[in-house]
């Protein structure tokens, strides 16, 4: 056994990854990112304030952990130096962050062409983030983008670049859209190669010598198993693979290096973006909960979609990634919400079904079969130091969550600060 833990959405995204990494952190060596961009904004109250954190791991505020982004991240170097400047002191240099070489580069171009496919798709469009995700990933198994590790050769830099704009400027100009100038974008980079080049090494070494030592790695996952590109509702998804399934892939380590998987779970559902999420209502549930917890994108800052807690998704989850543990994150909100309810099944043309079909369509018509449960009253969340603390109508949600996906709810966040999180089992 290794001293891993694996972090992971088990929903839509925004299920409070942050605040769990950076709890978890403390007592950790290193937190890696493994895969996304800057399309994930992970929120962190650290010493009392907040940080709303995009491509920098989560435990980047706690000196001693090293932070490592890993091979699979697709990385905005301007944005990157501005998430630095924008969370630490000017002229900060960070001494615990490590960026892989072969972490691939989010450029302008992609940008652009991120825009310009969610224009053309109109009313199908996916609702991405535009932050040049989804063309970065494409570029990278077209073999025409760029990577962290070119910023150190002036020469190899300006041939890769030269590439990726005449592919790029090709389609910008063929369907209207302005090009860009490659000459600016290779002295920008240049400006960013200075900045970035303390940090940038063999991070998939690094990773394999440290978890063999035996220090304690927390692999942080972006947005949530929903939107894994392989295994998420697509085409409703992000570019990449949030689940545990890729970390081995993403950080360069063996599976047998995982020794834990964490799946972080929203007490209810809320979805950003296009695709279907049964569980969906407009009614006051959802109404009253969006302004409770403020459920609003951090990146975009669109209405987050919301619904009841759906349990043939973290079902399917749980199987698919190896659950080990829970943690169960906005619990609190739960507190004094009428009308409480979660999905055990659905019905699809008069049959009961707990699966997840392929086709988005199909799944988009599936009807919820709800189990009804008391309202929880309030409690005083600094009063709850056990579980037998909480009143029975909480601990009936929770006993039937843990008993249906089989996993033990290792974890109850109760509040956005650190200090707002009931632990019931140690896990690193
Ligand atoms: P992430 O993307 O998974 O890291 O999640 P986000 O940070 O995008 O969204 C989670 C939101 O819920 C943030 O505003 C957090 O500050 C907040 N949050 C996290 N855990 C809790 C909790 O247990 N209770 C409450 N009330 N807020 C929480
Ligand atoms: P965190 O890490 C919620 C969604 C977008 C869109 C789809 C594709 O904070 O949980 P993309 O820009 O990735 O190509 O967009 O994925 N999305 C997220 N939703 N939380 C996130 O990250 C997300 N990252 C991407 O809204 O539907
Ligand atoms: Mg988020």
């Amino acid at each position: 056994m290794f001293n891993t833990i694996a972090v992971e959405g088990a929903q839509f995204g925004d299920e409070g990854k942050g605040k769990i990494t950076d709890y978890l952190a403390k007592k950790a060596d290193i937190v890696v990112r493994f895969q996304g961009g800057n399309n994930a904004g992970h929120t962190v109250y650290h010493d009392g304030v907040k940080h709303a954190l995009r491509a920098l791991p989560s435990g980047i505020f706690t000196p001693k952990v090293i932070n490592v982004i890993a091979d699979g991240v697709v990385l905005n170097p301007q944005e990157l130096i501005a998430e630095i400047d924008d969370n630490f002191p000017k002229g900060t240099k960070l001494t615990n962050l490590l960026i892989s070489s072969r972490a691939h580069l989010i450029l302008p171009y992609q940008i652009e062409r991120d825009k310009m496919y969610e224009d053309m798709l109109k009313d199908k469009k996916i609702g991405t983030t535009k932050n040049g995700i989804g063309p970065t990933y494409s570029d990278k198994a077209r073999r025409i983008s760029l990577r962290v590790g070119d910023l150190l050769d002036k020469d190899y830099l300006k041939e890769r670049l030269h590439n990726l704009a005449f592919f790029s400027n090709k389609e910008l100009e063929a369907n209207g859209y302005k090009t860009i100038d490659e000459e600016e974008v290779y002295e920008n980079l240049l400006k960013y190669a200075e900045v970035l080049k303390p940090y940038i090494s063999d991070t998939a070494l690094y990773l394999n010598e440290k978890i063999i030592e035996g220090k304690k790695v927390i692999f942080e996952g972006a947005q949530g198993s929903l939107l894994d590109l392989d295994h998420g509702t697509y085409p409703y998804v992000t570019s990449s693979s949030p689940t545990s399934l890729s970390i081995p892939l993403n950080a360069g380590i063996a599976p047998n290096k995982i020794s834990k998987v964490l799946a972080i779970m929203k007490a209810y559902m809320t979805r950003v973006g296009e695709g279907p999420m049964p569980s969906e209502v407009n009614n006051d549930f959802a109404n009253i909960i969006r302004e409770k917890a403020h459920e609003y994108g951090t990146v975009t800052h669109r209405p987050r979609r919301v619904g009841y807690l759906d349990l043939p998704i973290l079902r399917y989850t749980c199987l698919l990634s190896g659950v080990s543990d829970i943690a169960l994150t906005l619990f609190d909100v739960l507190r004094e919400i009428e009308d409480l309810k979660v999905v055990v099944a659905y019905s699809y043309n008069g049959i009961e079904t707990k699966n997840i079909p392929s086709n988005p369509k199909e799944y988009a018509q599936y009807k919820p079969i709800y189990k009804e449960f008391k309202t929880i009253p309030y409690y005083d969340t600094k009063k709850i130091k056990s579980f037998d603390d909480f009143p029975n109508e909480a601990k009936e949600y929770l006993n039937f969550i843990q008993k249906e996906l089989g996993a033990p709810i290792s974890i109850i966040s109760l509040g956005p600060n650190p200090e707002d999180t009931l632990l019931l089992k140690e896990l690193i």
